[in-house]
């Protein structure tokens, strides 16, 4: 199969796209054969070798954990899902290829379109996580820093859904996009915190951190230390502040996660802003677009249905 891979951590150029075998099947994974793969900010940290620490680098690595397509064998051990089935979740062999091997995937819903399904999975589950330990109650005042973003856009738009008032951070160009999804816009940057004050007055119960750009300790000062109610999913430093990160991992990702976002997605009429799409061989366009940011929707690598030779699978391994 087809996939990208790379030999070394480094910029987007040390991404190439090779022919390397199909991922095998254990017990308690399905084969995906892909059709559209997010690339995410994690995919960018982990190939700069900026988040070392969170993998075991074997060579050659192939990147990716968002995915959509169609379940093409399923482990001895997998109930629930067969072959054909339009799934999406986490890759665990690395999901900008081909195929695909996945421990945590749900069936995709009809009325969910599939480039959707494969933006939904990480900043879905992490705009819930963290809203749900923040514990809000509605009439409270939730400032969100990076409200354009991926995960901000959804946990603005769930939040206002349920009664809470949201100051969004955004740069200039996406303060509109910020206000359409329900919540009043603040430029981010230099004298953020005192444009949140001026838009707040009655003052901030909340804040949820999903920029990383370096806001918490401005933050706990906003909330007149009370850190508890300070979250951030993107800043290592949170520690030194008293704050929680929020990550994900096996525990936390699971299919009820991806049922919950779906089903929330699907009755509260969230909008997602439009995907931009790059082909496996554009990879290295699709990771700059990643770095370059502040365009708002998911970046998602198409991969062509058509064209991919039938795949004669193993039978299902048990372990
Ligand atoms: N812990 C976890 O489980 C988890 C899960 C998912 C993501 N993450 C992390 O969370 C972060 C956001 O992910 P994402 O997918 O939502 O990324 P994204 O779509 O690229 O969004 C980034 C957001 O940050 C804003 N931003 C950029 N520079 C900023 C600055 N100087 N000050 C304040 N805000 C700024 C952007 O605003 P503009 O676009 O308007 O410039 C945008 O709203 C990434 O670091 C990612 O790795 C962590």
């Amino acid at each position: 199969m087809r996939a990208v891979t790379y030999a070394e951590f480094g910029g987007p150029d040390v991404l190439v796209v090779r022919e390397i075998d199909v991922p095998q099947v254990t017990a308690d994974e399905v084969l995906v054969r892909v059709r559209h793969a997010a690339v995410n900010p994690y995919d960018i940290k982990i190939r700069s070798g900026m988040r070392k620490e969170a993998v075991d680098f074997s060579s050659p690595m192939v990147p990716g954990l968002e995915l959509a397509g169609h379940v093409v064998s399923v482990g001895s051990g997998v109930s629930g899902l067969a072959v054909g089935d339009g799934v999406f979740g986490w890759a665990t062999s690395g999901a900008h290829a081909e195929y695909a091997t996945a421990r945590v995937v749900e069936i995709k819903p009809d009325g969910l379109d599939w480039e959707t399904a494969a933006s939904l999975s990480t900043s879905g589950s992490t705009a819930l996580r963290a809203l749900d330990a923040l514990d809000l109650k509605e009439g409270e005042t939730l400032l969100i820093h990076g409200a354009s973003g991926a995960v901000g856009s959804l946990a603005t738009q769930i939040a206002v859904a349920n009664g809470i008032a949201v100051i969004g951070t955004a740069s200039a160009n996406n303060g509109d996009l910020v206000r359409k999804l329900g919540a009043l816009p603040v430029l981010y940057g230099e004298g953020v915190f005192d444009r949140v004050r001026a838009a707040a007055p009655q003052g901030v119960d909340a804040v949820f951190d999903a920029s990383g750009a370096g806001v918490l300790g401005g933050s706990v000062e906003l909330l007149s230390g009370r850190s508890h109610r300070v979250i951030t999913i993107a800043d290592t430093s949170a520690g030194q502040h008293g704050v929680r990160y929020s990550s994900g991992g096996p525990q936390r990702n699971t299919r009820e996660a991806l049922r919950r976002i779906v089903r929330i997605v699907q009755d509260t009429a969230i909008v997602l802003a439009a995907p931009r799409h790059f082909s496996l061989e554009e990879v290295q366009r699709a990771h700059e677009a990643v770095e370059r940011g502040g365009t708002p929707g998911k970046v998602l690598l198409d991969l062509e249905q058509d064209a991919l030779p039938a795949v004669e699978m193993s039978p299902p391994v048990s372990c």
